[in-house]
Protein backbone atom coordinates (compact mmCIF):
# COMPACT_ATOMS: atom_id res chain seq x y z
CA UNK A 1 0.00 0.00 0.00
CA UNK A 2 1.57 3.58 -0.68
CA UNK A 3 0.02 7.04 0.08
CA UNK A 4 0.48 9.94 1.93
CA UNK A 5 2.00 9.61 5.55
CA UNK A 6 -0.29 8.68 7.60
CA UNK A 7 -0.82 10.31 11.07
CA UNK A 8 -2.72 8.56 14.07
CA UNK A 9 -4.89 10.99 16.22
CA UNK A 10 -4.92 9.92 19.66
CA UNK A 11 -6.26 11.92 22.63
CA UNK A 12 -4.75 15.88 22.85
CA UNK A 13 -4.47 14.44 26.71
CA UNK A 14 -2.13 11.77 26.35
CA UNK A 15 -1.15 11.65 22.91
CA UNK A 16 1.47 9.20 23.75
CA UNK A 17 -0.33 6.84 25.23
CA UNK A 18 0.17 3.39 23.83
CA UNK A 19 2.11 4.58 20.28
CA UNK A 20 4.81 2.74 18.79
CA UNK A 21 7.56 5.55 18.64
CA UNK A 22 11.24 4.58 16.45
CA UNK A 23 13.89 7.01 18.41
CA UNK A 24 16.13 7.43 15.62
CA UNK A 25 19.83 8.62 16.94
CA UNK A 26 22.28 10.45 14.73
CA UNK A 27 25.94 10.52 15.57
CA UNK A 28 26.73 13.63 17.46
CA UNK A 29 27.76 14.59 21.25
CA UNK A 30 24.11 15.33 21.95
CA UNK A 31 23.09 11.55 21.29
CA UNK A 32 23.10 11.05 25.45
CA UNK A 33 20.53 13.07 25.04
CA UNK A 34 18.24 10.99 23.54
CA UNK A 35 18.29 8.43 26.49
CA UNK A 36 16.57 10.88 29.01
CA UNK A 37 14.24 11.38 25.54
CA UNK A 38 13.51 7.83 25.40
CA UNK A 39 12.84 7.57 29.37
CA UNK A 40 10.27 10.75 28.52
CA UNK A 41 8.33 8.84 25.91
CA UNK A 42 8.45 5.75 27.87
CA UNK A 43 7.13 7.35 30.90
CA UNK A 44 4.28 9.13 29.15
CA UNK A 45 3.01 5.52 27.96
CA UNK A 46 4.78 5.01 24.31
CA UNK A 47 6.36 1.68 23.35
CA UNK A 48 9.95 2.69 21.96
CA UNK A 49 12.32 0.98 19.52
CA UNK A 50 15.82 2.41 19.05
CA UNK A 51 17.37 2.57 15.91
CA UNK A 52 21.06 4.29 15.61
CA UNK A 53 23.44 4.79 13.17
CA UNK A 54 27.18 3.00 13.13
CA UNK A 55 28.42 6.97 14.54
CA UNK A 56 25.66 7.09 17.36
CA UNK A 57 27.03 4.08 18.58
CA UNK A 58 30.73 5.76 19.17
CA UNK A 59 28.76 7.87 21.57
CA UNK A 60 26.28 5.81 23.64
CA UNK A 61 26.31 1.99 23.98
CA UNK A 62 23.49 0.26 22.36
CA UNK A 63 22.84 -1.85 25.30
CA UNK A 64 21.87 1.67 27.80
CA UNK A 65 18.67 2.25 25.36
CA UNK A 66 18.53 -1.30 24.74
CA UNK A 67 18.05 -1.40 29.08
CA UNK A 68 15.75 1.21 28.92
CA UNK A 69 13.31 0.07 26.13
CA UNK A 70 13.53 -3.45 27.05
CA UNK A 71 14.00 -4.02 23.06
CA UNK A 72 16.90 -4.90 21.23
CA UNK A 73 18.17 -2.11 19.72
CA UNK A 74 18.50 -1.68 15.79
CA UNK A 75 21.89 -0.52 14.45
CA UNK A 76 23.11 -2.61 11.52
CA UNK A 77 20.84 -2.78 8.70
CA UNK A 78 23.08 -5.42 7.02
CA UNK A 79 23.20 -7.78 10.31
CA UNK A 80 21.92 -10.96 9.58
CA UNK A 81 20.64 -11.47 13.21
CA UNK A 82 19.47 -8.10 13.34
CA UNK A 83 17.84 -8.03 10.27
CA UNK A 84 15.79 -11.07 10.53
CA UNK A 85 15.09 -10.33 14.03
CA UNK A 86 14.37 -6.84 14.15
CA UNK A 87 14.06 -5.68 10.44
CA UNK A 88 13.87 -2.78 9.08
CA UNK A 89 10.70 -2.50 7.27
CA UNK A 90 8.88 -3.93 10.22
CA UNK A 91 9.78 -1.59 11.96
CA UNK A 92 9.00 1.33 9.63
CA UNK A 93 5.68 -0.45 9.12
CA UNK A 94 4.96 -0.46 12.84
CA UNK A 95 5.37 2.94 13.83
CA UNK A 96 2.82 5.28 14.59
CA UNK A 97 6.33 8.32 14.94
CA UNK A 98 9.41 8.25 14.11
CA UNK A 99 11.40 10.73 16.14
CA UNK A 100 15.14 11.32 14.90
CA UNK A 101 17.38 12.87 17.92
CA UNK A 102 19.87 14.08 17.66
CA UNK A 103 19.58 14.73 13.59
CA UNK A 104 23.30 15.61 12.81
CA UNK A 105 23.52 17.33 9.20
CA UNK A 106 24.65 13.79 7.33
CA UNK A 107 21.37 12.48 8.84
CA UNK A 108 19.54 15.31 7.58
CA UNK A 109 21.38 15.51 4.07
CA UNK A 110 21.09 11.52 3.89
CA UNK A 111 17.03 11.74 4.29
CA UNK A 112 16.88 14.53 2.03
CA UNK A 113 18.53 12.97 -0.82
CA UNK A 114 16.87 10.20 -0.30
CA UNK A 115 19.64 7.48 0.86
CA UNK A 116 18.98 4.78 2.73
CA UNK A 117 22.74 3.51 3.60
CA UNK A 118 21.75 2.37 7.29
CA UNK A 119 19.05 1.40 9.50
CA UNK A 120 17.87 4.49 10.39
CA UNK A 121 17.87 6.44 7.25
CA UNK A 122 16.31 3.12 5.82
CA UNK A 123 13.82 3.24 8.67
CA UNK A 124 12.91 6.64 7.96
CA UNK A 125 12.23 6.14 4.13
CA UNK A 126 10.43 3.20 4.43
CA UNK A 127 7.83 4.53 6.86
CA UNK A 128 4.57 5.92 6.24
CA UNK A 129 4.14 7.48 10.21
CA UNK A 130 5.19 11.33 10.78
CA UNK A 131 8.80 11.98 10.69
CA UNK A 132 9.93 14.45 13.72
CA UNK A 133 13.61 16.26 13.26
CA UNK A 134 15.45 16.89 16.19
CA UNK A 135 18.51 18.72 14.69
CA UNK A 136 21.90 19.43 16.59
CA UNK A 137 24.94 20.56 15.19
CA UNK A 138 28.09 23.11 14.70
CA UNK A 139 25.92 26.38 13.92
CA UNK A 140 28.40 26.86 11.08
CA UNK A 141 26.72 23.45 9.99
CA UNK A 142 23.32 24.36 10.79
CA UNK A 143 23.12 27.59 8.91
CA UNK A 144 25.02 26.69 6.09
CA UNK A 145 22.57 26.64 3.07
CA UNK A 146 22.73 23.44 1.78
CA UNK A 147 21.65 22.11 5.62
CA UNK A 148 19.01 24.80 5.82
CA UNK A 149 17.80 23.79 1.67
CA UNK A 150 18.24 20.04 3.22
CA UNK A 151 16.03 21.07 5.59
CA UNK A 152 13.86 22.79 3.89
CA UNK A 153 13.16 19.66 1.43
CA UNK A 154 12.34 17.56 3.74
CA UNK A 155 9.59 20.00 5.31
CA UNK A 156 8.23 20.86 1.84
CA UNK A 157 8.25 17.79 -0.16
CA UNK A 158 8.52 14.53 2.73
CA UNK A 159 6.00 16.81 5.30
CA UNK A 160 8.64 15.79 8.03
CA UNK A 161 8.09 17.57 10.80
CA UNK A 162 11.03 19.83 12.66
CA UNK A 163 11.54 20.73 16.46
CA UNK A 164 14.53 23.10 17.41
CA UNK A 165 17.17 23.22 17.02
CA UNK A 166 18.02 25.39 20.41
CA UNK A 167 20.36 28.67 20.39
CA UNK A 168 23.02 28.55 22.63
CA UNK A 169 26.62 27.16 24.08
CA UNK A 170 27.38 24.13 21.77
CA UNK A 171 30.19 21.16 22.41
CA UNK A 172 32.16 22.35 19.61
CA UNK A 173 32.53 25.42 22.41
CA UNK A 174 30.55 28.16 19.61
CA UNK A 175 27.31 30.03 20.94
CA UNK A 176 24.09 30.38 18.34
CA UNK A 177 21.74 27.96 17.39
CA UNK A 178 22.74 24.04 16.66
CA UNK A 179 21.85 22.83 20.16
CA UNK A 180 19.17 20.16 20.56
CA UNK A 181 15.94 21.32 21.67
CA UNK A 182 15.29 19.99 25.58
CA UNK A 183 13.91 16.45 26.11
CA UNK A 184 10.36 17.75 26.83
CA UNK A 185 10.46 20.12 23.98
CA UNK A 186 10.86 17.29 21.66
CA UNK A 187 8.37 15.40 23.37
CA UNK A 188 5.61 18.11 23.69
CA UNK A 189 6.70 18.57 19.67
CA UNK A 190 5.69 14.80 19.36
CA UNK A 191 2.66 15.40 21.50
CA UNK A 192 1.33 17.95 19.05
CA UNK A 193 2.58 15.23 15.64
CA UNK A 194 -0.06 13.02 17.53
CA UNK A 195 -2.96 15.41 18.48
CA UNK A 196 -5.55 16.61 16.91
CA UNK A 197 -4.84 20.03 15.28
CA UNK A 198 -8.75 21.29 15.62
CA UNK A 199 -7.62 24.69 16.81
CA UNK A 200 -4.98 25.43 13.76
CA UNK A 201 -4.81 29.06 12.77
CA UNK A 202 -7.26 29.70 15.52
CA UNK A 203 -6.11 32.48 18.20
CA UNK A 204 -6.89 32.09 21.44
CA UNK A 205 -6.65 34.63 24.44
CA UNK A 206 -6.04 33.16 27.97
CA UNK A 207 -5.51 34.57 30.95
CA UNK A 208 -3.77 32.65 33.59
CA UNK A 209 -2.92 33.65 37.74
CA UNK A 210 -3.78 36.23 40.31
CA UNK A 211 -3.53 40.30 40.10
CA UNK A 212 -1.71 41.86 42.40
CA UNK A 213 -3.14 45.17 43.61
CA UNK A 214 0.09 47.47 45.04
CA UNK A 215 -0.54 48.97 48.15
CA UNK A 216 2.49 50.49 48.24
CA UNK A 217 6.06 49.76 46.48
CA UNK A 218 6.42 46.16 48.32
CA UNK A 219 2.91 45.18 49.50
CA UNK A 220 -0.13 44.14 47.00
CA UNK A 221 -3.40 42.75 47.54
CA UNK A 222 -3.54 39.76 46.09
CA UNK A 223 -5.17 35.75 45.77
CA UNK A 224 -4.19 32.26 46.09
CA UNK A 225 -4.38 31.43 42.58
CA UNK A 226 -1.04 29.79 41.04
CA UNK A 227 -1.73 29.98 37.44
CA UNK A 228 -1.55 26.21 36.78
CA UNK A 229 -5.19 26.26 35.44
CA UNK A 230 -4.70 28.83 33.07
CA UNK A 231 -1.10 27.99 31.90
CA UNK A 232 -2.47 23.94 31.84
CA UNK A 233 -5.16 25.42 29.28
CA UNK A 234 -2.72 27.76 27.46
CA UNK A 235 -0.42 24.22 26.83
CA UNK A 236 -3.26 22.17 26.04
CA UNK A 237 -4.71 24.79 23.42
CA UNK A 238 -0.86 25.06 21.76
CA UNK A 239 -0.89 21.16 21.42
CA UNK A 240 -4.32 21.44 19.27
CA UNK A 241 -2.74 23.72 16.77
CA UNK A 242 -4.34 27.34 18.31
CA UNK A 243 -2.48 30.58 18.29
CA UNK A 244 -1.85 31.55 21.79
CA UNK A 245 -1.63 34.75 23.80
CA UNK A 246 -1.32 34.08 27.53
CA UNK A 247 -2.04 36.84 29.59
CA UNK A 248 -0.73 36.09 33.00
CA UNK A 249 -0.59 38.14 36.13
CA UNK A 250 2.44 37.33 38.52
CA UNK A 251 3.33 33.61 39.12
CA UNK A 252 5.94 30.99 39.84
CA UNK A 253 5.53 28.75 36.88
CA UNK A 254 8.19 28.37 34.19
CA UNK A 255 8.20 30.55 30.85
CA UNK A 256 5.86 28.38 28.71
CA UNK A 257 7.80 27.29 25.50
CA UNK A 258 6.76 28.81 21.94
CA UNK A 259 3.83 31.12 22.88
CA UNK A 260 2.87 34.96 23.10
CA UNK A 261 2.99 35.29 26.58
CA UNK A 262 1.74 39.41 27.85
CA UNK A 263 2.92 39.64 31.63
CA UNK A 264 0.72 41.84 33.83
CA UNK A 265 0.75 42.79 37.29
CA UNK A 266 -2.62 44.28 38.40
CA UNK A 267 -6.30 44.07 36.99
CA UNK A 268 -6.31 47.29 35.19
CA UNK A 269 -3.14 46.43 32.65
CA UNK A 270 -4.87 42.76 32.25
CA UNK A 271 -7.69 44.88 31.27
CA UNK A 272 -5.40 46.85 28.73
CA UNK A 273 -3.54 43.46 27.23
CA UNK A 274 -7.24 42.11 27.10
CA UNK A 275 -8.37 45.34 24.62
CA UNK A 276 -5.19 44.78 22.44
CA UNK A 277 -5.74 40.80 21.86
CA UNK A 278 -10.02 39.97 22.66
CA UNK A 279 -11.13 40.98 19.68
CA UNK A 280 -9.09 39.57 16.86
CA UNK A 281 -9.13 36.33 18.58
CA UNK A 282 -12.07 33.46 18.18
CA UNK A 283 -11.96 33.08 21.94
CA UNK A 284 -11.13 34.45 25.15
CA UNK A 285 -10.64 32.05 28.27
CA UNK A 286 -10.66 33.86 31.25
CA UNK A 287 -9.01 31.37 33.92
CA UNK A 288 -7.20 34.43 36.17
CA UNK A 289 -8.19 35.42 39.18
CA UNK A 290 -8.88 39.17 38.82
CA UNK A 291 -9.04 41.33 41.86
CA UNK A 292 -12.29 42.95 42.40
CA UNK A 293 -10.92 45.63 44.10
CA UNK A 294 -7.86 47.51 44.10
CA UNK A 295 -6.31 50.38 47.14
CA UNK A 296 -7.41 53.37 46.26
CA UNK A 297 -4.47 55.48 47.00
CA UNK A 298 -1.63 53.29 46.42
CA UNK A 299 1.58 54.83 48.09
CA UNK A 300 4.48 55.45 45.96
CA UNK A 301 6.83 55.17 48.91
CA UNK A 302 6.78 51.97 51.59
CA UNK A 303 4.40 52.97 54.01
CA UNK A 304 5.72 53.20 57.26
CA UNK A 305 4.25 51.42 60.46
CA UNK A 306 4.65 54.86 62.57
CA UNK A 307 2.95 56.81 59.71
CA UNK A 308 -0.12 54.73 59.51
CA UNK A 309 -1.06 53.30 62.77
CA UNK A 310 -1.83 49.76 64.41
CA UNK A 311 -5.36 49.42 63.03
CA UNK A 312 -4.82 51.61 59.41
CA UNK A 313 -7.61 51.45 57.18
CA UNK A 314 -7.30 50.64 53.22
CA UNK A 315 -9.99 52.22 51.00
CA UNK A 316 -10.47 50.62 48.22
CA UNK A 317 -11.66 51.16 44.88
CA UNK A 318 -13.58 48.43 42.09
CA UNK A 319 -11.83 47.20 39.72
CA UNK A 320 -13.40 46.99 35.94
CA UNK A 321 -15.47 43.81 35.47
CA UNK A 322 -13.07 42.66 32.51
CA UNK A 323 -15.39 39.34 31.13
CA UNK A 324 -18.45 41.34 31.71
CA UNK A 325 -16.96 44.29 30.28
CA UNK A 326 -16.13 41.70 27.12
CA UNK A 327 -19.27 40.56 27.08
CA UNK A 328 -21.29 43.69 26.84
CA UNK A 329 -18.79 45.37 24.34
CA UNK A 330 -19.47 41.77 21.76
CA UNK A 331 -23.03 42.77 22.73
CA UNK A 332 -23.36 45.92 21.53
CA UNK A 333 -20.46 45.54 18.26
CA UNK A 334 -22.79 42.46 17.07
CA UNK A 335 -20.12 40.20 16.67
CA UNK A 336 -16.63 39.07 18.68
CA UNK A 337 -14.66 36.24 20.21
CA UNK A 338 -16.20 33.38 22.14
CA UNK A 339 -16.33 34.12 25.57
CA UNK A 340 -15.36 31.47 28.45
CA UNK A 341 -15.32 32.18 31.94
CA UNK A 342 -14.30 30.46 35.16
CA UNK A 343 -16.39 30.72 37.98
CA UNK A 344 -14.60 30.28 41.87
CA UNK A 345 -17.03 29.77 44.38
CA UNK A 346 -17.66 28.08 48.07
CA UNK A 347 -21.28 27.18 47.88
CA UNK A 348 -24.10 26.40 44.89
CA UNK A 349 -21.61 26.34 42.70
CA UNK A 350 -23.61 25.80 39.85
CA UNK A 351 -26.29 28.32 40.34
CA UNK A 352 -23.49 31.13 40.71
CA UNK A 353 -22.00 29.95 37.57
CA UNK A 354 -25.05 30.07 36.06
CA UNK A 355 -26.13 33.88 37.34
CA UNK A 356 -22.54 34.90 36.27
CA UNK A 357 -23.31 32.86 32.94
CA UNK A 358 -26.18 35.63 32.39
CA UNK A 359 -24.66 38.73 34.11
CA UNK A 360 -21.38 38.76 31.83
CA UNK A 361 -23.53 37.21 28.66
CA UNK A 362 -20.93 34.65 28.11
CA UNK A 363 -21.02 31.35 26.44
CA UNK A 364 -19.96 29.02 28.25
CA UNK A 365 -18.47 29.02 32.45
CA UNK A 366 -16.28 26.84 34.12
CA UNK A 367 -17.50 26.22 37.84
CA UNK A 368 -14.81 24.91 40.37
CA UNK A 369 -15.39 24.65 44.00
CA UNK A 370 -12.48 26.55 45.45
CA UNK A 371 -13.43 24.87 48.86
CA UNK A 372 -12.09 21.17 47.59
CA UNK A 373 -9.02 20.24 48.62
CA UNK A 374 -8.15 18.41 45.39
CA UNK A 375 -9.77 21.03 43.15
CA UNK A 376 -9.46 25.03 42.41
CA UNK A 377 -6.62 27.57 43.81
CA UNK A 378 -2.90 26.19 43.70
CA UNK A 379 -3.23 22.42 42.97
CA UNK A 380 -2.49 20.27 40.17
CA UNK A 381 -5.85 18.58 39.71
CA UNK A 382 -9.55 20.51 39.36
CA UNK A 383 -13.01 19.04 39.08
CA UNK A 384 -15.50 21.39 37.07
CA UNK A 385 -18.63 21.85 35.99
CA UNK A 386 -19.17 23.38 32.31
CA UNK A 387 -22.57 25.62 32.65
CA UNK A 388 -24.31 26.89 29.37
CA UNK A 389 -27.15 28.44 28.57
CA UNK A 390 -28.31 25.11 27.47
CA UNK A 391 -27.28 22.83 30.33
CA UNK A 392 -24.64 21.09 32.50
CA UNK A 393 -21.73 18.84 31.92
CA UNK A 394 -19.54 17.49 34.74
CA UNK A 395 -15.76 17.19 34.22
CA UNK A 396 -14.72 14.46 36.63
CA UNK A 397 -11.12 14.75 38.97
CA UNK A 398 -8.30 14.99 37.02
CA UNK A 399 -5.01 16.54 36.56
CA UNK A 400 -5.34 20.59 35.24
CA UNK A 401 -3.66 19.48 32.08
CA UNK A 402 -6.48 16.88 31.39
CA UNK A 403 -9.14 19.34 32.38
CA UNK A 404 -7.88 21.32 30.25
CA UNK A 405 -8.20 19.33 27.20
CA UNK A 406 -11.80 18.46 28.28
CA UNK A 407 -12.53 22.41 28.40
CA UNK A 408 -11.22 22.65 25.06
CA UNK A 409 -12.91 19.88 23.53
CA UNK A 410 -16.28 22.10 24.19
CA UNK A 411 -14.58 25.11 22.90
CA UNK A 412 -13.89 23.89 19.40
CA UNK A 413 -17.00 22.46 19.22
CA UNK A 414 -18.99 26.15 19.84
CA UNK A 415 -16.39 27.82 17.99
CA UNK A 416 -16.77 25.29 15.00
CA UNK A 417 -20.11 27.19 13.63
CA UNK A 418 -18.19 30.26 13.77
CA UNK A 419 -17.02 32.60 11.23
CA UNK A 420 -13.44 32.67 12.98
O1 LIG B 1 -4.54 29.42 39.11
P1 LIG B 1 -4.84 28.12 39.83
O2 LIG B 1 -4.10 28.01 41.14
O3 LIG B 1 -4.63 26.91 38.95
O4 LIG B 1 -6.38 28.13 40.24
C1 LIG B 1 -7.36 28.06 39.26
C2 LIG B 1 -8.54 29.00 39.54
C3 LIG B 1 -9.26 28.54 40.79
C4 LIG B 1 -8.04 30.44 39.75
C5 LIG B 1 -9.48 28.94 38.28
O5 LIG B 1 -9.92 27.62 38.11
C6 LIG B 1 -10.66 29.89 38.44
O6 LIG B 1 -11.71 29.55 39.00
N1 LIG B 1 -10.51 31.14 37.94
C7 LIG B 1 -11.51 32.22 38.07
C8 LIG B 1 -11.35 32.88 39.40
C9 LIG B 1 -12.32 34.03 39.59
O7 LIG B 1 -11.90 35.15 39.59
O8 LIG B 1 -13.59 33.68 39.63
P2 LIG B 1 -14.81 34.74 39.81
O9 LIG B 1 -15.99 33.87 39.97
O10 LIG B 1 -14.49 35.75 40.84
O11 LIG B 1 -14.88 35.49 38.42
C10 LIG B 1 -15.69 35.04 37.35
C11 LIG B 1 -15.02 35.36 36.02
O12 LIG B 1 -14.91 36.79 35.86
C12 LIG B 1 -13.62 34.81 35.87
O13 LIG B 1 -13.48 34.31 34.58
C13 LIG B 1 -12.73 36.01 36.10
O14 LIG B 1 -11.53 35.91 35.33
C14 LIG B 1 -13.58 37.16 35.61
N2 LIG B 1 -13.36 38.44 36.33
C15 LIG B 1 -13.40 38.50 37.68
C16 LIG B 1 -13.21 39.72 38.29
C17 LIG B 1 -12.98 40.86 37.52
N3 LIG B 1 -12.79 42.03 38.08
N4 LIG B 1 -12.96 40.76 36.18
C18 LIG B 1 -13.16 39.57 35.58
O15 LIG B 1 -13.13 39.50 34.35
Amino acid sequence: MSGPRERKVQDPAAPLKDVEIVVGVGGGIAAYKACELVRLFIKAGAKVQVVMTRRATKFVGPLTFQALTGRKTFTDLFSLTQESEIGHIQVADRADLVVVAPATANVCARLAAGITDDALTSVCLATRAPVLLAPSMNVNMWQHPITQANLRRLVDVAGTFVVGPGDGFLACRWTGPGRLAEPADIVEAACRVLSPQDLAGKRLVITAGPTHEALDPVRYLGNRSSGKMGYALAAAAARRGALVTLIAGPTALPEPVGLDVVHVEDARAMEAALGSHAWGASAVIMAAAIADFRPAAPSDKKLKRTEIGLQPTIVLDSNPDLLGGLGAERARRGDGPLLVGFAAETHDVVGYARAKLTAKQVDLMVANDVTEPDAGFAVDTNRVVLVEASGTREIPLADKAVVAHRILDRVVELIAPRAR
